[in-house]
């Protein structure tokens, strides 16, 4: 997939995209979220999930304990946050590697402080904050 650049104005223009994505951007596959706090990681997020049929946006909040939520049925999606996490100790811990043994989509914040740990192939996106409400939101794949 080639590089794609979006602009957002508001958080359910941020999930209508992730529902855009989920039908290209089907498991298995490693999602890395890149994005300073409030950039609307978790919003793109409920939209991957409204998008495969696996549950509804207003089910999906912030990993912070469990650090993992898994959601669907044969289709599972992973969403991950490593936040809190400092040592790459601390995340094999969790359990991070088994997520990848079977076919899943894992959606992962703050995986980029831990890059080796991060699959190949897999899909970054760039969340920008630009304005209160606006966002510039770039995917591309890395592999
Ligand atoms: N265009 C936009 N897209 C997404 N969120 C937006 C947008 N404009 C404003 N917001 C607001 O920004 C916040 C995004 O919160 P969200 O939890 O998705 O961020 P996050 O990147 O997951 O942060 P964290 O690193 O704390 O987990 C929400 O309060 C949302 O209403
Ligand atoms: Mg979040």
């Amino acid at each position: 997939m080639p590089a794609f650049e979006y602009k957002t104005n508001s958080e359910e223009e941020t999930t209508s995209l992730g529902v855009l994505l989920a039908q290209h951007i089907t498991p298995p596959a490693v999602v890395v979220l890149i994005g300073k706090l409030g950039a609307g990681k978790t919003a793109l997020v409920k939209g991957f999930v409204k998008g495969l049929g696996v549950a509804e946006p207003e089910e999906v909040s912030s990993p912070t304990f469990p650090l993992i939520h898994e959601y669907g049925k044969p289709v599972r999606v992973y969403h991950v946050d490593l936040y809190r996490l400092e040592t790459e100790e601390e995340v094999a811990g969790i359990g991070f590697e088994e997520l990848f043994d079977r076919p899943a989509l894992v959606l992962i914040e703050w995986g980029e402080r831990f890059p080796n740990l991060m699959p190949m192939p897999r899909v970054e996106i760039d969340m920008e904050v630009t304005g209160e409400t606006s966002r510039t939101i770039r995917v591309r794949t890395v592999q």
